[in-house]
């Protein structure tokens, strides 16, 4: 199983945010996307009954749904509280509180997990972790990372990251990674010397402001063009 945080910082985890997250256009949605890290959201899921094309890839799906339900009823609560417990670290405009939080979220791993079983046998929850994916060279349009990439920057290394952007950047045209705070709510000492190293390569790479903000000060993408 890989990495996984306590310091969780939530998401409504569905369509909708991604929406925001990462600006999708209409024209987005239609290119064939690598979800990132979507651990339990319902974005592929939703994605899937609309006929777009996703596939996910996290190391979360090595677990059974059963596996999946245990992990969910035993995370839940202590992601809510913490979340209660810093509510000041968050926007509480578009969610009005922990508790609204709590459902909307629990909506959209309800509606992860009735497609969890039948995405995995389609192919669209794939068992893999960065720095490496199991891929093929510019198989995706698009590649999105929400709440993992900068968000674990105590956690994961200058060279992990590195290394994990530089496999995204082979696998997709354009990615686009979400927020690029930590999860103090500080920019992540990664992205500039990311940014640098993207330019030298020859990486077009900018930061996107987009109309998403939950954690405070957190509505900003990177996004690279390759
Ligand atoms: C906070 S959750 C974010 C879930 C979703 N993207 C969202 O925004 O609601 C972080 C996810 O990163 C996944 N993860 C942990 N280590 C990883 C790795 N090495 N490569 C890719 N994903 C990883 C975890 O399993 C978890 O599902």
């Amino acid at each position: 199983m890989g990495f996984h945080s306590k310091e969780a910082v939530p998401g409504d985890g569905n369509l909708a945010e991604f929406q925001q997250m990462f600006a999708l256009s209409e024209a987005d949605l239609s290119f064939k996307i690598l979800g990132c890290s979507d651990g339990p959201a319902s974005f592929t899921a939703e994605m899937h009954e609309r006929v777009y094309r996703v596939i996910s890839a996290d190391p979360f799906y090595e677990c059974t749904l059963e596996q999946v339900q245990e992990r969910i009823a035993a995370t839940y609560e202590i992601v809510i509280e913490q979340t209660r417990s810093n509510q000041d670290k968050f926007v509480w405009e578009r969610i009005k509180s922990p508790d609204e939080l709590g459902e909307i979220r629990m909506a959209a791993m309800r509606r992860f997990m009735a497609d969890y079983e039948q995405g995995k046998a389609d192919g669209r929850y794939i068992t893999a972790e960065l720095p490496k994916l199991p891929f093929a060279e510019k198989e995706f349009e698009l590649a999105l990372c929400s709440h993992f990439l900068f968000l674990y920057s105590d956690n994961f290394s200058l060279e992990f990251h590195e290394e994990a952007i530089l496999s995204l950047c082979k696998l997709a045209q354009e990615i686009r990674i979400f927020p690029v705070l930590d999860y103090n709510a500080e920019v992540s000492p990664h992205l500039a010397p990311i940014r640098k190293k993207l330019s030298a390569l020859g990486y077009e790479n900018s930061l996107v402001t987009v109309d998403y903000e939950f954690q405070r000060g957190g509505n900003q993408m990177l996004r690279i063009t390759t």
